[in-house]
């Protein structure tokens, strides 16, 4: 696992940007793992800025909530379509976000499966963490070994997004969630997480002990995961010193 810790949330963004960036001029036809929340929006923004070519790009969502209409204002269809794809040239059809409003769900996630499959498994996957270290929304107790399906949100996630709606609209219980066996598959994993209130669970993932109390902690068992971290989110891990150093000294050939 490679930990970069960058002085502010602008900063590591860029780094994680540029990675992204990387990977679209290397690849154009890559397959990309796209994640929704707060962290994101940034790293979006800056990647529309780059006017980068989208035209043969596949991309898949990590999750949506069940209920919710691709045009309601707190679907992650909504989030996508306003933080990324409107500004960019993907064609529609190369774009994958689960579907909250199927009639069978089992059905579609496993479809879901498949399509990710058949553009040959996602080269790099965006991901955020939640504060009770969920990757996706796979929320503590998720199986290590998931796949796509529906899953119950937490207490603790639900009270994390309540803010999005409206005073009297109730925050939707479920949703649709790659698994995190389907995370783990990807070739690369990036998360990012900034601030304080991450730094304690950014600890126990990176740092504690591979269990489905913390689903964040099962990027432990995959080859290739880079964390892009701020100083806050970084502040209780206790090799952080040793993170930095290494990052600083990393061969030439490496940086690539
Ligand atoms: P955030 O959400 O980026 O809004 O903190 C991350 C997540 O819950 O995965």
């Amino acid at each position: 696992m490679e930990i970069i810790i960058q002085p502010s949330p602008e900063i590591a963004t860029t780094v994680a940007d540029r990675m992204l960036a990387r990977l679209i001029r290397e690849k154009p036809a890559a397959t990309l793992g796209l994640a929704t929340g707060g962290t994101m929006e940034p790293l979006y923004r800056e990647l529309v800025a780059m006017n980068l070519d989208w035209s043969r790009l596949t991309t898949f969502n990590l999750d949506e909530y069940v209920g919710l209409a691709p045009g309601h204002s707190q679907s992650y269809h909504t989030f996508m379509r306003e933080n990324l794809f409107a500004h960019v040239n993907i064609p529609k059809q190369n774009v994958n976000i689960p579907d909250g409003l199927t009639k069978n769900i089992p059905k579609f996630c496993a479809t879901y499966e498949k399509r990710i499959q058949a553009a040959g498994g996602i080269d790099l996957q965006m991901l955020g963490i939640g504060t009770n270290g969920h990757i996706g929304f796979n929320e503590p107790l998720s199986s290590l070994a998931s796949r796509t399906r529906i899953k119950t949100l937490s207490p603790k996630t639900r009270q994390d997004n309540a803010r999005f709606f409206r005073p009297g609209e109730e925050a939707p219980s479920h949703c649709i969630t790659m698994g995190i066996g389907t995370i783990l598959e990807s070739k690369h994993c990036l998360l990012l997480a900034f601030g304080k209130h991450k730094a304690r669970i950014i600890a126990q993932a990176v740092e504690g002990p591979v269990t489905s109390m913390n689903p964040a902690s099962a990027l432990q068992l995959h080859p290739k995961v880079t964390v892009c971290l701020d100083a806050a989110a970084a502040s209780e891990l206790k090799l952080k010193e040793y993170c930095r150093w290494v990052f600083d000294h990393k061969p030439g050939w490496q940086k690539s």
